[in-house]
């Protein structure tokens, strides 16, 4: 996934809608057409797909199965962990903090975050999809006597931040489940820059009395088979998740690509920090895409998805290279996974 750095401030009038009782900021950018970068991907020296193609309707749902299959240890102990933590971080925050997540998720995490902060503010969710963008938000709205103001936006591209009603005494992000990892380290530095100016720009809301924080889940170095292991589950939903991108793109750009002719594998890159999914080409065959013949040999492959992971010190490494210093770390007792509490540094 890539990240621009273009930082929008100022709410106008006409970006805001009233859509299911909730105040919804339109600020969803002009796409590109997706079969333009698809055939980019395809085209270039090692082929690749935009990783965002993984969470169409199934897909999303393959994730939700993903993240209850054994291997995959990320979900459940990012979870338990966020359940011992989330009263120090709540009070870390203290009172008056306007909690803003991109690529929000409505998840257990944000619950448990949103019950232990101190009189919060509002929570601004941030999502590309608007329909899944204003059902998590309303089952927020159901669940926390809090003001929730959604933002459909891409969150890599930078977006407006609402006003609340309340007195927002800082901002903070909360940006968990290791998404930063699917950026390479040079997007995650860049969109741990644009989390920096979001939290710190002051300009358009004078109520604003303290410098806020970014909390970060991310994924930690371990050994390599486990890592291995939970991209490569034995049931294959992970190969699924994956397979499922080549059937999207059959059914919804006619680009007449055959899954059984790639085989699925995850691997560590130690060069990159990374787990990196491709699916292999099985046998040399062409496909026609919008007028273009496009070549796939045996042997090559298309990179689907990064998943970076970090030791706390590279982790602390990235954020200062971005503005950011790491007042705090918490991981579980094995140390898997960590979350980062990170301040702007001054400047
Ligand atoms: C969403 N993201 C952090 C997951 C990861 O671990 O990179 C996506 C995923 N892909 C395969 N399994 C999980």
């Amino acid at each position: 996934m890539s990240v621009d750095n273009s930082f929008e401030s100022q709410v106008e009038q006409d970006q805001v809608a009233v859509q299911d009782g909730l105040q919804l900021i339109e600020f969803a950018p002009q796409q590109r057409p997706l079969i333009e970068e698809v055939l980019e991907g395809l085209t270039a020296k090692e082929k690749s797909l935009p990783a965002k193609l993984h969470y169409d309707q199934r897909g999303s749902m393959l994730f939700e199965q993903i993240c209850d299959v054994d291997e995959y240890y990320i979900t459940r102990t990012e979870l338990a962990l966020m359940r011992e933590i989330s009263g120090a971080i709540g009070d870390t925050l203290g009172n008056g903090c306007m909690l803003i997540e991109p690529g929000s998720g409505a998840s257990l995490k944000t619950d448990l975050l949103l019950s232990a902060m101190p009189n919060p503010a509002a929570y601004v969710p941030v999502d590309i999809s608007r329909d899944f963008l204003l059902e998590s938000a309303t089952a927020i709205a159901e669940r926390h006597d809090i003001e929730v103001l959604p933002v459909w936006a891409d969150f890599t591209k930078g977006h407006p931040i609402p006003s609340c009603e309340a007195v927002v005494r800082n901002r903070a992000i909360y940006f968990p489940g290791s998404t930063v990892g699917n950026f390479s380290r040079s997007d995650a530095s860049q969109l741990l820059q644009n989390f920096a100016s979001m939290i710190r720009d002051e300009s358009d809301d004078e109520q604003i009395h303290s410098e806020g924080a970014v909390v970060v889940g991310f994924d930690c170095k371990k050994d390599t088979s486990r890592m291995e292991a939970a991209y490569n589950d034995a049931e294959g939903v992970t190969a699924e998740f994956n397979y499922n991108v080549i059937d999207r793109l059959a059914q919804e750009l006619r680009v007449s690509l055959d899954r059984e002719k790639f085989t699925f594998r995850a691997d560590w890159v130690e060069d990159e920090g990374a787990i990196v999914s491709r699916l292999w080409v099985d046998e040399s065959h062409t496909v026609e895409m919008a007028g273009e013949a496009v070549r796939f040999e045996a042997g090559e492959a298309i990179r689907m998805e990064e998943s970076h992971k970090y030791t706390p010190d590279e982790f602390k490494t990235l954020a200062q290279q971005s503005g950011l210093g790491m007042e705090r770390i918490w991981t579980d007792d094995a140390a898997d996974f960590a979350v980062a509490y990170l301040r702007p540094l001054s400047v």
